[in-house]
């Protein structure tokens, strides 16, 4: 049975298009709300709610988050950068889990992960943080063997492994090598102990193929649901995804 985790953000990305510089004086009237967006998908199945709070703040905010915090009862992820004040506020917060995402140029690998080997002793020092506070750390990185190994040495207890190459190559020459790579990635993180997430351009369509990567714990997955959901309503989309990913 694969996790999924609904990913709210793009929730957040309609409400700032309308009301970025308007919501305290438009009263009650801001919408969408994404905390009403996370109860649907937790009713319709939801495993877990993903939040990025990013340095930009362009689509969830901090109120937000302390929102989601409070109102979800299933499992709080916050995506954040490897920075002190991202740290301090993972610390006040307690989310079950967090995933480190690289937000400043100089922290993206080629795809797009997260460059473990270029960030080491920051990406250390946080791990050991959010060990110490009994919350869960993943990283997001690109299914790539020298930044895998280096997560578990690390003592990551979790990688996110990042499907946006493969997602961008769906529809051209490079999807089934992409498709190999993830799934080598997944085998090598799991003999290493890594528990193996995946996430990013993950839709209904390519979902048949992502749920066959091995040892998949969770999918975290916002976009395409996010997407969906104005068609036909939050709880249909999760439902919807859920069993496309556990058919
Ligand atoms: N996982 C991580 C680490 C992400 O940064 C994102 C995008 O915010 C996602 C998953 C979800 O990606 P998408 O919105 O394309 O489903």
């Amino acid at each position: 049975m694969i996790l999924l985790g609904v990913n709210i953000d793009h929730s957040a990305t309609l409400r700032q298009a309308r009301y970025r510089d308007a919501a305290e004086s438009s009263g009650g009237s801001v919408e969408p709300d994404p905390v009403a967006f996370a109860l649907s998908a937790e009713r319709a199945g939801a495993d877990g709610i993903t939040v990025h709070l990013r340095e930009d703040r362009r689509h969830i905010q901090e109120r937000d988050v302390w929102r989601v915090r409070e109102a979800c009862t299933t499992r709080v992820n916050l995506e954040l950068a490897c920075t002190q004040a991202m740290v301090e506020f993972a610390l006040k917060l307690r989310p079950q889990a967090v995933c480190v995402v690289p937000e400043n140029r100089t922290e993206v690998t080629t795809e797009g992960g997260l460059d473990v080997v270029g960030a080491r002793e920051r990406v250390r020092a946080l791990i050991e943080a959010m060990a110490a506070a009994g919350i869960e750390t993943s990283l997001f990185i690109d299914p790539d063997e020298a930044q895998i190994e280096l997560a578990a040495r690390l003592g990551a207890p979790t990688v996110e492994l990042h499907t946006g190459a493969y997602a961008n190559a769906y529809h051209g020459p490079g999807r089934a090598r992409e498709l190999q790579r993830l799934r080598l990635g997944a085998v090598r993180a799991h003999d290493l102990g890594l528990r193996v997430n995946a996430g990013h351009g993950i839709n209904y369509v390519n979902i048949a193929e992502v749920r066959t990567i091995p040892h998949l714990h969770e999918l975290n997955i916002g976009h395409s649901i996010v997407s969906r959901a104005l068609f036909t309503g939050v709880e249909e989309a999760v439902r919807e995804m859920r069993a496309r990913m556990n058919p």
